[in-house]
């Protein structure tokens, strides 16, 4: 979503990593982005500029004196194209003309030309990057507002080990997204502190079992990834095992009580909660503390339960400014039973799925869900992905919050 519609000039330079970048650029092309290549003389030593051409579908840049059209001049025009430029990889010698402000080739002249932000990706031996020069250079960028990637510690070009290493393209994509958010000033989440629940509550019985439900917390990370975003500061309080990103402050809880107490914690700071998660009603009574063995005399065996606490409703009754959102999954007479819980749990928006089918709701990726809010607005959303029916939730919130966007 972040990268969708942005416009990356990707800036290649002669490293052995070129060939891992070629797949970053596809991943940069499926989340949705525009590519523009330019490239040094030494990185098409490596890989010829048809690859990037071709997966671009542009041209690629390649020399600064090669104007093709008179009315404009390539490397400024590409500057000024840009929503974010990319060096990757960037060799120990680019990064060095970029610190002092060289103009000597396409790409360090289409640089300099640029006002956007900067994402640099370093790979070189480890010689080269512990370099003082390198390191000051590095420093260098940084202090004028350029993201550089730390580098991978691992098995170089060279045969051995050290840092300097090209990373991983996940965590490149990662951090180019919370770069481009943290980047971005006028996201309309900006400054609101953002509370998620997600996934299944596990309530233990004795070391080794334990009562849970249905629930993947697909929905509650795709909320919490939603928020972030748009920019807001989010706090993810999973029972899931679901990833989370880095930005996204996430805390691993079992039970519904610590669920509780996690978001107790946290609510006075707290502009949004959002109670994804399906909180078991009932907790256990008297957790073993060893495996509870099998009742030789008896064909049945009792777990006492007892009522966890209504996180969604104590909050609604200690609620300030905060805006709270609940859900409600029912098989039946959904529309009566989510206004029901709208009202009595004092929320501003509710959303209701139907569940028992087997292509939407729990541990799938579909749902169909309806929205409602205090104010009386009804929205239905389709059958649709849960990252989407996020994202529609997310605007929701910010159109009902009169947020600006
Ligand atoms: O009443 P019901 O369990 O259907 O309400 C669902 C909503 O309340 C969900 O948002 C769920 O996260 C929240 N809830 C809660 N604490 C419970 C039970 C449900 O916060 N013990």
């Amino acid at each position: 979503m972040m990268l969708k519609d942005k416009n990356i000039a990707l800036y290649v330079t002669g490293g052995i990593a070129i060939y891992k970048v070629v797949d970053f650029m596809r991943t940069l092309i499926k989340k949705g982005a525009k590519v523009r290549v330019a490239m040094t003389k030494s990185a098409t030593e490596f890989v010829t500029p048809l690859t990037f051409q071709i997966l671009s579908q542009h041209e690629v840049h390649l020399d600064t004196f090669s104007e093709k059209d008179p009315e404009h001049v390539a490397h400024v025009d590409l500057a000024d194209w840009t929503d974010i430029a990319v060096v990757a990889p960037a060799t120990a010698n680019t990064i060095a003309k970029m610190a002092a402000g060289f103009a000597d080739n396409f790409v360090t002249s289409s640089l300099l030309a640029t006002k956007q932000p900067l994402f640099i990706v370093p790979a070189m031996n480890t010689d080269m990057f512990n370099h003082e020069a390198t390191q000051e250079n590095i420093q260098t960028l940084k202090k004028r507002g350029a993201y550089v990637v730390e580098p991978d510690t691992g098995f170089l070009a060279e045969g051995y080990e050290g840092k300097g290493r090209y990373p991983e393209n996940e965590r490149i994509v990662e951090e180019l997204e919370q770069f481009i958010i943290s980047s971005t000033a006028d996201l309309p989440l900006k400054g609101y502190k953002i509370l998620v629940s997600a996934g299944g509550t596990k309530e233990r019985i004795d070391p080794v079992r334990y009562i849970t439900n249905d629930s993947s917390g697909k929905t509650g990370h795709a909320i919490a990834e939603a928020a972030y975003q748009k920019g807001a500061e989010v706090t993810l309080v999973t029972a899931s095992e679901l990833k989370a990103p880095q930005a996204i402050q996430t805390v691993r809880v079992d039970s519904a009580k610590e669920m509780y107490e996690a978001i107790d914690e946290r609510f006075a700071e707290t502009n949004i909660l959002i109670m994804s998660a399906a909180v078991s009603d009932y907790g256990v009574a008297h957790t073993a503390t060893s495996k509870m063995k099998k009742e030789r005399d008896s064909e049945t065996v009792s777990i006492e339960l007892a009522e966890n606490p209504d996180i969604l409703k104590t909050m609604g009754q200690k609620k300030e400014q905060q805006f709270l959102v609940g859900f409600a999954a029912e098989t039946d007479e959904l529309e009566k039973y989510a206004q029901k819980k709208l009202q009595e749990k004092h929320l501003d928006m509710i959303v209701a799925n139907e569940v028992g089918r087997a292509d939407r709701g729990f541990n799938v990726d579909d749902n169909q869900v309806i929205i409602f809010t205090s104010d009386h607005d009804k929205i239905e959303i389709p059958k649709t992905s849960k990252k989407n029916i996020a994202h529609i939730l997310i605007d929701k919130i910010v159109q009902e919050l009169e947020i600006e966007e």
